[in-house]
């Protein structure tokens, strides 16, 4: 579906992607301190434009907030991140896309692969209709990381942990994950993305669902999450933005106006447009 990605740096791409052991070539060269790049990238569905000329740089463990007004690109942008505007048959990406320095849209590229190391949440809480258990071995077994049901039995329970769950459900495994109350079924997805062991996490307004206690747990949880993992959240709280993220990215009719540090853009933005949308005057 891609043209100039086909093309742009694809023999640094084959010699590294060769064989899925680009991450640690790369860890061993030079330390990463980019997970992911954007370059020019464009985005159309069918002839309307919704993403234009979009380099966004998303830092290693750290939490980049993705802000702007309803229907400025977003969630749009955040799916080309793992590819999922894939599965939409009118959208068409033009651009440069990479993780650990890889194009994530070269033809050598494995899209399920892919989507197990740029995990994904969503804005309502998606558990499959399955226990527990089974909607966190669901990913580690379909990606055989697990040697037996003891290794299983560890995964589960640590990416239960990880995701402050474990404590709640540890006596209930066996039953329905929708079961769960809405704070918990999102931190059951969330203990889902991490349990396949993702480098990259991409939340889309995870708590826009949730009541503020539920909301607080998450955010806590984002901030414990980004010692290993790096993160890219949606978000139209800025309250929210402000206290999870280091850096922030500011989208406005597709575009990208602003990105800097967190602290720079709730204080001291450099573009009037940010200003007026983070002091509350649109959007
Ligand atoms: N599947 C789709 N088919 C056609 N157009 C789409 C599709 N998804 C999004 N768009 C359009 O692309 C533009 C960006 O939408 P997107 O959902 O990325 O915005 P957003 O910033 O996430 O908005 P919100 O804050 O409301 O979630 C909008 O004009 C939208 O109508
Ligand atoms: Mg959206």
């Amino acid at each position: 579906m891609v043209s100039s990605m086909d093309t742009a740096g694809a023999v640094d791409t084959l010699e590294t992607t060769a064989s899925n052991s680009v991450d640690s070539a790369a860890a061993q060269s030079s330390p990463v301190e980019n997970r992911m790049t954007t370059r020019n990238v464009n985005l159309w569905y069918g002839e309307k434009q919704a993403l234009f000329d979009v380099d966004l740089d998303v830092p290693d463990r750290q939490v980049t907030a993705l802000i702007g007004p309803s229907g400025c690109g977003k969630s749009t942008f955040l799916r080309c991140l793992n590819r999922m505007n894939d599965t939409i048959d009118i959208c068409r990406v033009e651009g440069d896309i990479r993780l650990d320095n890889v194009d994530i849209y070269d033809k050598t590229v494995d899209v399920v692969q892919l989507r197990a190391r740029v995990g994904m949440v969503f804005q309502k809480p998606n558990p499959f209709p399955k226990s527990i258990y089974d909607n966190i071995a669901y990913g580690p077994s379909i990606h055989g990381l697990a040697a037996d049901k003891a290794d299983m039995d560890e995964i589960v329970e640590t990416s239960l942990k990880g995701a402050g769950l474990w404590d709640e459900v540890k006596d209930r495994l066996s039953e329905p994950g929708n079961g769960l109350s809405g704070g918990q079924q999102q931190r059951l997805c969330i203990a889902r993305a991490i349990a396949v062991s993702p480098e990259v996490i991409l939340m889309d307004e995870p708590c826009s669902a949730l009541d503020p206690i539920a909301t607080a747990h998450i955010e806590e949880l984002i901030d414990e999450l980004r010692q290993n993992f790096t993160i890219a959240i949606v978000t139209h709280n800025m309250q929210q933005a402000a206290r999870v993220s280091q850096k922030t990215a500011f989208f406005h009719l597709g575009k990208l106006i602003e990105h800097n540090d967190t602290d720079q853009i709730f204080t001291n933005p450099r573009e009037s447009m940010t200003q007026d949308y983070i002091t509350g005057r649109f959007g």
